[in-house]
């Protein structure tokens, strides 16, 4: 049987009233650390009596508080997306409900007596029933919700002893079927508070700014007698019952993030304030902080860390809001749920926007078309509002809160009009966002997820027949899902934010990739994802869909971000150079601008430019520096880096870059027409052998036509290839190009050798490159000469018949002695690029081991090709090797496996590498786009077959 508490509806029962997160000099007692803990695998077999002090619990075993025990090796994680992981019969649970029972004995003073006290639990998945000394305190749900209980007069002087059982499933799971993994225990701090009499139990801090006059107001709500002081404000012990009108204050961004320090007290308790003075408004349709129109550059964050789950140290959670702002990342949506409390403290201090979401999802009844869905039935009502009171309530005093969100995915209904109508009582300085409600009935804000650039166009020209809706400021709290290698089509998507002004940015959907951190039976380290813990149901590997990978390392999507949303546009000017400041509120006081002239990727000068200061908003065009003459091609790149060290980045660190294209003698920059200096072909003859056919350096196979080996290096290829591993966005939508690609055949694409032709001094070689069953293909011939120690190739691919089909990839593949495992080149780097994510590429010279060249993808797929490549060599520790310039330069990637070897595997673990190093050598490559969730590659990204070429010259390095 199931305990009735657990499939009631309610929040559950003897919590105090939600009230804000305060840190105050009343003593306080971290019950966080190894508690005893034992784990049934239901409620009915959970033992009896664990509150009592007798209660034996020596053959229990430790776990850490805080922690999901999942994770320490009782029972197992389980990823779902959307479905609920047991039927659906609100609010019903399944009689096998892991159950953790948890004990802590803990001493306490008699100071600890004299005054009330309250317990504290951050967080507890899903639904805890707690005893303090024997007496029950209540039971609580709401995993990602603070409680309280009132101890005052159950705590002793000397031992203590508090248990908690903890149900992995309840009624409140039904509130919270959110696209993560199912995580059970207390994975948050537990807290002892003193409640000293007349103490600030709670208030709410309103600190507003009037951008006409540049004044600061002080409203402070508190049941408690308090004064205010702040004293760089001049306020010293002023009573909060009347509004404070401060004078003439800086106020508070996420660029500028300015805060005053105060404290708030009565004569028995005081409450440090970190004060930022802001006004959030919407004006003119559109979503205003202190008069200015923001463009959110954000992020959706789960908190997720590989092997602690949800329990994400204080370190880490720095670490992400570090990483945001190094990353030109000003915004978070705390998606699903309110993050630990901490996390808003440092969006205060560092500087970001935050969307506050409530701890609310229902998306599984989207399954049943949303009957018995909770967020539209009465018996619900209280459970619903009970968590939005205690989101807003807890975080109202953060100024980087500026939406409040009622949740996600839990379709629409009465009882999230009801919630969002109490926020705007309670709240009047914050709107609310719910991107459910389609009709923007109740919220202030219209939001969408994953809307493509068209549908975002439209919206930003206010095309929409609902009237309140077109008013109204519009984001995206979910786009460009992470996921895998991409996302393509973050460009185009800034544009629209730039061009509209109430398209107001969005959320790139996520942060990180809830990868679980194992290993495989040889030791090596792996992440896994939905499946691989043996669940029955699961979504595979959704749940790695995210800026940084697992381990927080950046992917390259993150480097692709951060170069899109660059706060200091640098491009070519007629003058020379312009630099767009496109903060909101900064000037670009706080930057240095330094230069360096690169003849074929090689510094030849450098220097720092003069930048006047120019406001938010504004350019400057500034004149060409005194450049020195150069020969080959030659780039000018200026950064832009932080002038001095901020709080989280040193000086030095580059917000922004650009690229000028430098032609010695020309006055304006033209555009550049980049080459390989290719050499003509020359009268070396085409000899046979006893092996085969000779071309200077090269041998072929006489058959296939195919190059056998060079000046005595084995090599295997050049030869055409149409056939990437494909990638989670390939994978993904309701049309996937995988399939599509797949159904004709494109992953066993099958080569005829039609001729090959020796001519004097030129190999021919003409091809037919087709899958089985399908009458369309590729005519590709190649056309080879030699010239001293190089050899050229020159490839012309033309389609034969009508394809019906995009491209994944046009290239040849090309397989080169293993020790050659050390590249440089000359092009765009130094990460992968492809043709939709392809800012964060510059053109220099770069160079990297094989090894280092893959992007570890959570599950393997295409990745780490290197764009616009004018040349490359691959060498080995000696030095020895091989050179490749090609015209127009060419897509390169190296690896120690094969496309189909990558295509193959489901683990980055399966990737054995072999002995060859593999190179493919692209003319061009389809788009990424997004449609693993959201919108597919954009037409002008696709790749259809279409008449290429591509010369290459192979050169031999002693
Ligand atoms: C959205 C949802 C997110 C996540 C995403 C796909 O629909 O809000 O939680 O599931 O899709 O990764």
């Amino acid at each position: 049987m199931t305990p009735p508490y657990l499939e009631d509806r309610s929040p559950g029962y003897g919590a105090l009233p939600p009230r804000a997160a305060v840190s105050s000099d009343a003593r306080s007692l971290c019950l966080n650390g190894d508690w005893r803990f034992r784990l049934s695998p239901d409620a009915a077999s959970a033992p009896d009596g664990i509150s009592d002090d007798g209660f034996d619990d020596a053959d229990w075993s430790e776990l850490a508080v805080p922690s999901n025990w999942q994770l320490h090796g009782y029972g197992a994680p389980a990823y779902t997306n959307v479905r609920y992981p047991f039927p659906v019969e609100p609010p019903f649970v399944p009689s096998e409900n892991p159950t953790g029972d948890y004990r802590l004995r803990f001493e306490l003073g008699p100071q600890w007596l004299a005054e009330p006290a309250v317990l504290r639990f951050d967080g507890v998945d899903s639904c805890a029933r707690v005893w303090l000394n024997g007496r029950e305190l209540g039971v609580t749900r709401g995993s990602r919700l603070p409680v309280e209980f009132d101890v005052t007069s159950v705590l002793r002087a000397g031992a203590n002893l508090l248990a908690v059982r903890v149900h992995q499933w309840s009624s409140g799971s039904y509130l919270e079927d959110q696209d993560m993994w199912w995580l059970s225990g207390i994975f948050r701090d537990v807290t002892l508070l003193a409640r000293p009499a007349g103490g600030i139990t709670d208030y709410f801090l309103r600190a507003d700014y009037d951008h006409w006059s540049g004044a600061g107001t002080l409203r402070v709500e508190t049941p408690a007698a308090a004064r205010i002081s702040v004293p760089e404000l001049g306020i010293r012990g002023y009573p909060v019952d009347a509004p404070i009108e401060v004078g003439a204050v800086e106020p508070w961004s996420a660029e500028v993030p300015r805060l005053y320090d105060g404290e708030l007290y009565t004569d028995t308790e005081r409450v440090p304030l970190r004060i930022g003075f802001r006004t959030v408004a919407i004006e003119g349709g559109q979503l205003r902080v202190n008069g200015r129109r923001i463009l959110f550059k954000g992020v959706n964050r789960h908190e997720h860390h590989p092997e602690h789950g949800r329990a994400v140290p204080r370190e880490v959670a720095l670490q992400d809001v570090l990483m945001m702002k190094r990353h030109n990342i000003n915004a978070v949506r705390t998606s699903h749920y309110p993050p630990h409390p901490e996390f808003l403290e440092l969006c205060d201090r560092y500087g970001l926007w935050v969307v506050d979401e409530c701890d609310l999802e229902t998306h599984g009844f989207e399954l049943l078309d949303w009957a018995g869905n909770p967020t539209d039935d009465p018996a619900w009502a209280d459970a619903c509002l009970d968590r939005m009171r205690r989101t807003v309530e807890r975080d109202k005093n953060r100024p980087s809160v500026i939406l409040w969100s009622l949740g996600n995915e839990c379709h629409t209904g009465a009882n999230l009009a009801a919630m969002a109508e109490w926020t705007r009582g309670r709240d009047d300085t914050r709107p609310v966002h719910y991107e459910g409600d389609a009709d923007c009935a109740y919220v202030d804000v219209h939001s969408r997820m994953y809307a493509d650039h068209n549908e975002v166009d439209r919206i930003g020209r206010r095309d929409d027949e609902n009237t309140r809706r077109r008013e109204l400021p519009f984001i995206l709290c979910e786009y460009a899902h992470a996921m895998g290698t991409g996302p393509g089509g973050l460009l185009e998507y800034r544009e629209l934010f730039e061009r509209y002004p109430n398209c107001q940015g969005g959320f790139v959907w996520e942060w990180i990739d809830h990868g679980i951190a194992r290993r495989d039976a040889a030791g090596r380290a792996y992440f896994g994802y939905g499946g691989d813990f043996g669940e029955p149901l699961h979504d595979g590997n959704f749940c790695a869909d995210g800026l940084v990978f697992p381990d927080r390392t950046p992917s390259p999507g993150l480097l692709e971000l951060a170069k899109v949303h660059e706060p200091v546009r640098i491009t070519a000017s007629p003058e020379g150079i312009r630099l767009a400041n496109h903060y909101d509120f900064a000037t670009l006081a706080h930057l240095a601008f330094h230069w360096t002239l690169e003849e074929q990727g090689v510094e030849v000068t450098k220097g720092t430019l003069d930048v006047p200061d120019v406001p938010p908003g504004a350019a400057v065009e500034l004149a060409l520096p005194e450049l020195a003459t150069t020969h080959g091609e030659t780039w000018l790149t200026v950064w832009a880096v932080l002038a001095e060290d901020t709080p989280w980045a040193a000086a030095g660190h580059a917000v922004a870059w650009g690229q000028v294209p430098i032609v010695p003698g020309a006055e304006v920059p033209p555009a550049i027409v980049p080459g390989a200096e290719v050499p003509p072909p020359t009268g070396t003859a085409v000899t046979r052998s006893p092996g085969g056919l000779e071309l200077g350096i090269a041998g072929f196979d006489p058959r296939t036509g195919l190059l056998t080996d060079l000046a005595g290096h084995r090599v295997r290829g050049p030869r055409l290839e149409l056939w990437r591993a494909p990638t989670d966005n390939d994978r993904g939508g309701p049309h996937p190009e995988d399939a599509a690609w797949r159904a004709v055949g494109l992953h066993r694409a099958q080569h005829r050798v039609i001729s090959v032709h020796a001519d004097r001094t030129e190999l021919v070689v003409r091809t037919r490159v087709a899958p089985a069953a399908v009458g369309f293909g590729l005519l590709a011939n190649y056309r080879w000469t030699a010239s001293g120690d190089a050899v050229r190739l020159r490839l012309d691919v033309e389609p034969d018949g009508e394809w019906p089909v995009t491209l994944p990839r046009l290239g040849l593949g090309m397989a080169v002695p293993g020790e050659f495992d050390r590249v440089a080149w000359f092009g765009g780097g130094p990460g992968e690029a492809y043709p939709d994510s392809r800012q964060a590429a510059r053109i220099s010279r770069f160079s990297s081991r094989v090894d280092d060249l893959q992007t570890p993808q959570v599950f393997p797929q295409e990745n780490g090709t290197r764009i616009d490549v004018r040349w490359a060599r691959l060498t080995s520790a000696t030095g020895a090797g091989l050179r490749i310039d090609g015209s127009p330069p060419f897509g390169l990637a190296a690896r120690r496996w094969t496309a189909a070897d990558l295509d193959a595997a489901t683990h980055t673990v399966d990737l054995r590498p072999g002995e060859p190093v593999e190179l493919s050598l692209d003319l061009a490559q389809h788009g990424l786009g997004t449609a693993s969730c959201g919108p597919g590659v954009l037409p002008h990204y696709e790749l259809r077959a279409h008449p290429a070429s591509l010369t290459l010259v192979f050169s031999v390095l002693a």
